[in-house]
């Protein structure tokens, strides 16, 4: 069994960072509250070099806040697409984009996983939210060139929570009220040391 999976296909060898990355600038992250994070996306209709060079800020940006999934909006551009960097359920990684992500509506038998799930966007904050174990996104890549991402445990979880992103959706939308509080409440707590953390990061990561 292959360990990688880059843009859905197996290969021998990958970095430990995306070559986007060493490309890109670090962006800002967008945060709950924020109107970028609350409104369905646009489909990116242009394959160019502004889409390469801004997956290239995306991936850089979700190494240095240690994320494993960053839509677009959370960077604060209004386009349906994510970056990941993801295990699954038996331990292979998973790497790439997506561009105008749709997830399958599952059919047959669903098996829901509660995990914990956390969100750049709500730095600090850690809770359950039941996913199904399995997900598949269909879009294209940065050329426009047709694209099926399959994943299982952790990672579909992760193409679940990103293709919300781009619906406009925050996984804060999947809990009950007083998860909600709680979950803000645990990023007024951690935000700031988070934000430290980033900021050391995004030194060391330049050097
Ligand atoms: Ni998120």
């Amino acid at each position: 069994m292959p360990r990688v999976f880059v843009q859905g296909s197996p290969v021998g060898y990958y970095p430990r960072y995306t070559p986007e990355a060493g490309r890109g600038a670090v962006r800002r992250i967008t945060e709950a509250g924020e109107e970028v994070l609350r409104r369905p996306c646009r489909d990116v209709t242009e394959f160019g070099p502004d889409l390469a060079a801004l997956i290239d800020d995306m991936f850089r940006t979700m190494y240095v806040a240690e994320g494993a999934g960053l839509a677009a909006n959370q960077v604060g551009v209004g386009l349906r697409l994510f970056v990941y960097d993801c295990l699954d359920d038996v331990g292979v990684r998973h790497v790439g984009h997506i561009v105008n992500p749709v997830l399958d509506t599952p059919t047959g038998e669903r098996r829901l996983l509660e995990e914990g799930e956390g969100c750049l966007s709500v730095p600090g904050a850690v809770l359950d939210v039941p996913r199904p174990d399995r997900a598949v996104v269909r879009g294209q890549d940065r050329d426009g060139r047709p694209l099926v991402i399959e994943g299982t445990g952790y990672f579909a979880r992760c193409l679940a929570h990103e293709t919300d992103h781009t619906d406009g959706r925050l996984y804060l939308d999947r809990l009950s009220k007083r998860e909600r509080k709680d979950a803000l409440r645990q990023m007024r707590d951690r935000r700031d040391e988070v934000h430290a953390r980033r900021s050391a990061r995004e030194a060391a990561f330049g050097a």
